[in-house]
């Protein structure tokens, strides 16, 4: 199949292999090429676990009365950004659910400009769901680099099953919009989606693609016991890492992330995802007090040692003869 644009069909085809051995093979080959040997390390801070949205397969939708609220004030957040640039993060990941007093846009903006004040050659990600034009013109304006933002699945009932009052349209308008306002843009994901099948995974990947996406996050969904979607089986680990790997088939220079979730389920899968075409990986620098109530997905509550924390995968990385940024 090389030097031929993939099909649906091809990717299908590709999916079912079974032994996907050369195809990880030709995903690392391309991310060395394209990417050198380097690991770029992100700093996330979840910012808020208010969310006005009603994702059936989300700890933190608006509708689990049993999910702990919490909303960083401007310093906290702060105080979070300038540690994990102390530690030598050179990127940081505003995440926040659909927090209507975050979606105005005004607080981030405050917190942007404080970034880049203290120093103008850090990255700025957001990943703040579905905001406006104007929200997302602003915060742009303000410094920010990159958004991200998930499309979640490419199969248009599906997306609405699980996202009640929302469609597929909207969720790529937005993308558009970001990436027309010259964000880079990410897009992503998940993997196992109860009523998912390997044709609207295929579909996920073309539609990275057909987006142009400069990022792109995939990981295996986790059923949460307080949300609708409860007692569904995990997502495969297996069949995410292989959408990675397409994934940088289609895009060759794209950013990816070996994703959170990814890391959640197996530590050493999660490594190895760097030689199967990942070469981004996202560290939470949350404060400890807020951590445990961002809970996506049910994960172990880890304690915040932003240094600490930093030097081990930096360690890691080195291990694996890659170079940590
Ligand atoms: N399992 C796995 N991933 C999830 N996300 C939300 N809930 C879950 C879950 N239960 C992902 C979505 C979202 C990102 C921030 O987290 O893809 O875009």
């Amino acid at each position: 199949m090389k030097g031929k644009e993939l099909t649906r069909q091809d990717i299908i085809d590709l999916l079912k292999l079974d032994d996907f051995t050369p195809i990880y093979e030709e995903a690392d080959r391309i991310k060395c090429q394209q990417k050198g040997k380097e690991v770029l390390i992100r700093a996330i801070i979840e910012y808020s676990s208010y969310c006005q949205m009603r994702c059936q397969y989300c700890g933190i939708n608006g509708e689990n009365r049993k999910a702990i609220r919490y909303r960083m004030s401007k310093d906290e957040i702060l105080k979070a950004a300038f540690g994990a640039i102390d530690a030598g993060y050179r990127t940081i990941v505003l995440q926040g659910g659909e927090d209507p007093v975050f979606m105005t846009g005004e607080i981030l903006e405050d917190v942007i400009c404080e970034i880049k004040a203290k120093d103008k050659d850090v990255a700025i990600t957001l990943s703040a769901g579905e905001l406006s034009d104007e929200v997302l013109e602003k915060l742009k304006k303000a410094g920010a680099n990159r958004f991200l933002l998930r499309h979640e699945t490419a199969d248009r009932e599906l997306f609405a099953r699980i996202h009640p009052g929302k469609t597929l349209e909207e969720r790529v308008d937005r993308l558009r919009a970001i990436k027309s306002l010259g964000y880079e843009t990410g897009s992503g994901f998940m993997v196992g989606i109860p009523g998912q099948s390997l044709e609207s995974l295929a579909d996920d990947l073309l539609l990275i693609k057909e987006l142009s996406c400069d990022m792109a996050g995939m990981g295996p969904y986790i059923a949460h016991p307080d949300t609708p979607l409860a007692g569904n089986p995990t997502g495969s680990v297996e069949l995410t890492m292989r959408c990675v790997a397409i994934a940088r088939l289609l895009l060759p220079n794209a950013n990816l992330p070996v994703t959170t979730a990814i890391g959640v389920l197996d530590m050493d899968k999660r490594n190895s995802g760097f030689a199967k075409g990942a070469n981004v990986v996202m560290r939470k620098v949350t404060p400890e007090k807020y951590k445990a109530a961002y809970q996506i997905y049910p994960a172990k509550p880890v304690k915040t040692d932003i240094k600490k924390e930093r030097n081990e995968l930096e360690e890691i990385i080195k291990s694996m003869d890659l170079i940590p940024v």
